[in-house]
């Protein structure tokens, strides 16, 4: 039975198969290959990207999904997260996708080896789908000449499990990342150049990813004024010039702290771009996980 915690659980073969079968399905649609499949989404804190892109994905595959909103279940009424997943299992499905606030929720619910465990997010540890998309995004920009590429992360990088896999998503494939943000969200241990300026690494990077500053896992306010950060970070015309930087972002931006509203609509931005990439990467993933004849190739 295979997972996806995080994708160090995938071989670089397997990367490399991602990559080909996103670009297969983004250039034709295939058959429904996953119609005799049922999904189970168990999304423990908001999402608009991931979790409507899952479903998407599952669909445009033909597989059935079901969506259990953790708000109205059991969990409420003291029900354990390992029951309710242990329940869910009970109706076998093929598959349960899930996003928790807790980093290890769902190497937990993998470790029970009852259904393919696939993480939507959890915490500030991992989003492997959200790191192959990013992948998939410099894969098809740079013609699958990755090699050296040269990337930027800037903003709350320590509590962004968005950061978190990329780093160990593109360090394997040989991207060179640098690291750009304010002293308190800087990842306190880390081997990568750390620069507090955006400026000092413009004249280097092909590609800056943009990240939204994670209010709801700050213990306490961070930056009174969040204007005076987006003074230092926001991705701007005036900042970017006419470098031919490529912009990405994981959504949702925060509009004029994050990213102008002008580079939001500038062809160097990516975003719906990545929007659109995590369909077909995530019908990719699904059909390496669930399909037999994938998995083996
Ligand atoms: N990128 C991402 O995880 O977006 P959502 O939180 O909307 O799913």
């Amino acid at each position: 039975m295979q997972h996806l915690v995080d994708t160090d659980q995938l071989t670089l073969k397997q990367i490399e198969t991602i990559m080909e079968e996103t670009r297969r399905f983004k250039t034709k649609l295939p058959p429904p290959l996953l119609s005799d499949k049922l999904l189970i989404t168990l999304f423990f804190e908001a999402s608009t990207r991931t979790r409507s892109s899952f479903e998407v994905a599952a669909k445009r595959l033909g597989a059935h999904v079901v969506h259990l909103d953790p708000t109205r279940s059991s969990t409420k009424k003291g029900e354990t997260l390992e029951d309710t997943f242990t329940n869910l299992c009970a109706m076998e499905p093929d598959g349960v996708i899930i996003r928790h606030s807790e980093n290890d929720t769902p190497s937990r619910l993998a470790e029970m080896e009852m259904v393919p465990v696939i993480n939507a997010g959890a915490g500030n540890y991992a989003h492997p789908t959200q790191a192959l998309l990013d992948l998939y995004t410099l894969y098809e920009w740079f013609e699958g000449d990755l090699e050296g590429r040269k990337v930027a992360i800037v903003g709350d990088i320590v509590n962004s499990r968005v950061a978190a896999s990329d780093i160990r998503l593109f360090r394997r494939m040989g991207i060179e990342i640098s690291l750009v943000a304010p002293k308190p969200f800087m990842p306190p241990a880390t081997d990568l150049p750390q620069f507090e300026r955006i400026e000092d690494v413009l004249d280097e990077v092909e590609v800056i990813i943009s990240l939204r500053a994670q209010l709801e896992r700050h213990k306490k306010p961070i930056f009174e004024d969040y204007a005076e950060y987006a003074r230092h970070y926001c991705i701007t015309e005036e900042l970017l010039e006419d470098r031919g930087i490529l912009i990405m972002h994981p959504g949702p931006v925060m509009r004029n702290i994050d990213i102008s509203d002008e580079i939001l609509d500038d062809p160097r931005c990516m975003v719906l771009d990545q929007v659109k990439n995590g369909v077909f990467v995530r019908m990719a993933v699904l059909t390496l996980l669930l399909l037999d004849s994938v998995k083996e190739e």
